[in-house]
């Protein structure tokens, strides 16, 4: 059936670093990131952060895309193919329905920012002169299902009219439109912050450090956040990876995912913390810093009803060059394992993900009292999903990979489209060859204990 049929691919090799890059930034580099970051002591955090991604998320990056380029499958099909085994089999399985899981929560969020558009656009945020107002607004926003539903359904109807036309018509095409219209706009919003009178604070935040916020905590902060920024966990990396042909030199590709991930969140949090401060408004207040605190930053800046507009369609776009990723992870395995046409399995599950975030979108009004395990429904598919499903994935794959695989059949694959790499610098591969033994397996381990409160 459809294995015997010719994959897909992508058509050049900045396809697949925009497509992955667009799946790495996301709403946790523009909305979580920054707010992390203010909480847990700037840039000391963001030290601690870089040492994460480099020891951590960039090992465990090059050996999803390994497993999928290697195998040419879903994640499903890549451990089967690898091991044979039916256990390593549905470990894929939990990344599938990990994507799911994300993606109906996480398309609830952007449904929100593709709102903010609109309401910017209608010049909603120039009656906000403190951030009670915009809280309340925001709060009456989302109290309204059809509002928080209509757009759920909105969102989620984007993301599979880009699934929908496949990898280099859809996937790709999407990815080097949208890609460098995010980072052009960023620069923008960017240079607007740092010009601002009263920016120099915003920036003495985000780089001078406050060791005394480095806590335990902190670490297992930064290490989750290197996970679920880079899209690790779950097998949306080794999906692109299987899209990718065996010339194509993957820790090169890798160096430059993490790269462009790591500076597009720098620059969010700079863009957003020169405003936050040059408005005197409140760095710290969390999540809400988004969809409370800007809206009232731009009703006080010059020319903030243009830069509202853009920042929220900045934000949209990252998300959905995230979520393009998660659905496609859901619709490789149901075309490369089950045998299903692209165009229905887009179909189906697409409007089943739009189902399971409903009561997500829920838990902001008629819902908010339903419980499990003491958290609203939104906030316990983002527990699950975030802080368990996807550390155990990386957990297994990165055993997997060092183990059950074996390093060497692993780095004998790694090898092809990298020779000159080999050649001259081995000593990057060993170091490879420690992080994903060791290091990663252990860290990860300790991340999830956290998770579960164990630690
Ligand atoms: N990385 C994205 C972000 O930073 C979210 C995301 C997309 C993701 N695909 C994923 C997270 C797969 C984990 C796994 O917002």
């Amino acid at each position: 059936m459809s294995k015997n049929k010719q994959r897909e691919h992508w058509g050049s090799k900045i396809g697949f670093i925009l497509a992955a890059a667009g799946s790495a930034v996301g709403l946790g580099n523009i909305w979580k990131f920054p707010y992390i970051a203010g909480e847990n002591g700037g840039a000391a955090f963001i030290l601690v952060y870089l040492i994460c991604i480099a020891i951590i998320g960039l090992p465990v990056l090059i050996a999803e895309v390994l497993m999928g380029r290697t195998t040419q499958r879903n994640p499903v099909g890549a451990f089967r193919k690898l091991s044979n085994s039916p256990f390593w089999a549905s470990v894929g399985g939990l990344g599938v329905l990990a994507g799911f899981v994300i993606l109906s929560f996480y398309a609830v969020v952007a449904g929100w920012s593709f709102g903010y558009i609109v309401e910017a656009f209608k010049g909603s945020f120039s009656n906000f002169s403190k951030v009670g107002a915009s809280g309340d607004y925001f709060t009456s926003l989302t109290g309204n299902i059809y509002w928080i539903v209509g757009y759920l359904a909105v969102f989620i109807a984007l993301t599979m009219s880009i699934v929908y036309f496949g990898v280099q018509k859809g996937i790709e095409r999407a990815s080097k439109i949208m890609m460098p219209l995010l980072i052009v706009i960023l620069l923008i919003l960017m240079v607007r912050g740092l010009t601002l009178p009263g920016s120099g604070k915003g920036l003495e935040f985000l780089l001078k450090p406050d060791w005394s916020h480095i806590t335990g905590q902190a670490v297992l902060i930064a290490l989750g956040h290197a996970f679920f920024t880079l899209s690790l966990g779950m097998g949306a990396m080794m999906t692109y990876g299987s899209y990718m042909s065996k010339e194509d030199n993957i820790p090169s590709a890798a160096l430059q995912i993490v790269f462009l991930d790591t500076i597009i969140a720098l620059i969010a949090g700079i863009a957003i913390f020169t405003a936050v401060f040059a408005t005197a408004e409140n760095p710290a207040v969390g999540p809400g810093l988004i969809f409370h605190t800007l809206p009232v930053v731009f009703s006080k800046m010059a020319g903030g009803y243009i830069f509202g507009i853009l920042f929220f369609i900045l934000l949209t776009i990252a998300a959905l060059t995230s979520a393009i990723s998660l659905l496609e992870v859901v619709i490789a395995y149901f075309v490369d394992e089950r045998g299903w046409k692209r165009h229905n399995a887009v179909i189906t599950f697409g409007f089943i993900t739009f189902l399971v975030g409903i009561p997500s979108a829920l838990s902001f009004n008629v819902m908010s009292d339903f419980k499990i395990f003491g958290l609203n429904f939104f906030d316990f598919v983002d527990f699950l999903a975030s802080n368990i499903l996807l550390p155990l994935g990386g957990l297994l794959i990165s055993i997997f990979v060092a183990w059950i695989w074996g390093f060497d059949k692993a780095l004998a694959n790694l090898k092809s489209g990298a020779e000159n790499l080999f050649e001259r610098n081995f000593w990057i591969v060993s170091t490879w060859k420690v992080f994903i033994k060791y290091f990663a397996p252990v860290l990860i381990f300790i991340v999830l204990l956290n998770s579960i409160g164990i630690l």
